[in-house]
């Protein structure tokens, strides 16, 4: 059975303190509430890892995730962090190629690709994102455009490589909206990824990978949205800065 996730990230929010202060929160709810058999994951910015590290070191049910890393290895790249650094203080997944990441810091899908190799050499569980802006919905193209979104950061993984990969699909129009991809869009776009991995190494390998959805997902729908067949999980952001409604997202399936 593939893993189910619940993965929060914090984006650029929360000073150390009250990153802390979150942390312990989930924490406590989580050892109370939450079954063994989810995955949940907090997502910090650099400054707060090695911090929440420390404080998640007696909560083997919570992971530990980086925004972002370098695709070189090290040297004169002034304000970046590498994949080693991250492992070296414990984080054990880092989220790649947010939509965020891809528009204001102009991420392509080729940079992608190295950052996953690089991040995979390092033992580094990367969380893809991939995801269409609202004007490829419009124009009916949007499986398209995530298909070789895809194609052009993963496909040169090998089968054994890809089965590590959690993939996130994020509409961007429901990106912090309040607006939310139907549970049926959801569905059908994680049924198409299935497809896709299934169509370059076949169905097996594409039946253990876990895809989550991301793009205003709450209490109050996660539920349905999680109900869909191809959907593990979800990748949360403005709620996952309020632990109550983080883990009860959850406590969603
Ligand atoms: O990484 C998380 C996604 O961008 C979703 O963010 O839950 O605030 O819409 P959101």
């Amino acid at each position: 059975m593939r893993k189910r996730i619940v993965a929060g990230n914090w984006k650029m929010n929360k000073n150390l303190e009250e990153g802390k202060k979150l942390t312990s929160e989930v924490i406590n709810i989580v050892a109370d509430e939450l079954n063994d058999d989810v995955q949940v994951i907090l997502g910090t910015p650099f400054i707060h890892l090695d911090s929440v590290s420390k404080l998640l070191k007696d909560s083997p049910k919570i992971g530990l995730s980086a925004q972002n890393c370098s695709e070189h290895e090290s040297g004169a790249y002034t304000g970046e962090t590498s994949a080693a650094m991250l492992t070296s203080i414990g984080a054990e997944y880092v989220i790649l190629g947010h939509s965020e990441r891809r528009e204001y810091f102009g991420e392509t899908n080729e940079q992608l690709a190295a950052k996953t190799d690089k991040a995979m050499e390092h033992g580094l569980t990367p969380i893809f994102c991939c995801g269409e802006a609202l004007d490829i919905r419009e124009a009916g193209t949007q499986k398209e455009y995530v298909c070789q979104q895809l194609t052009d950061s993963l496909f040169h993984l090998s089968a054994d490589d890809i089965k590590k990969i959690v993939i996130a699909y994020e509409p961007i129009w429901a990106i912090g909206t309040g607006k939310t991809a139907s549970a049926e869009q959801a569905q059908e776009m994680h049924a198409d990824i299935r497809t896709h991995l299934a169509g370059k190494y076949g169905a097996e390998v594409a039946e253990e990978i876990s895809i989550l959805y991301g793009g205003s997902c709450k209490p109050s729908n996660a539920k349905e949205i999680f109900a869909g067949k191809d959907v593990d999980g979800g990748l949360i952001g403005g709620a996952s800065l309020v632990a109550r409604d983080f883990v009860d997202i959850a406590k969603s399936f």
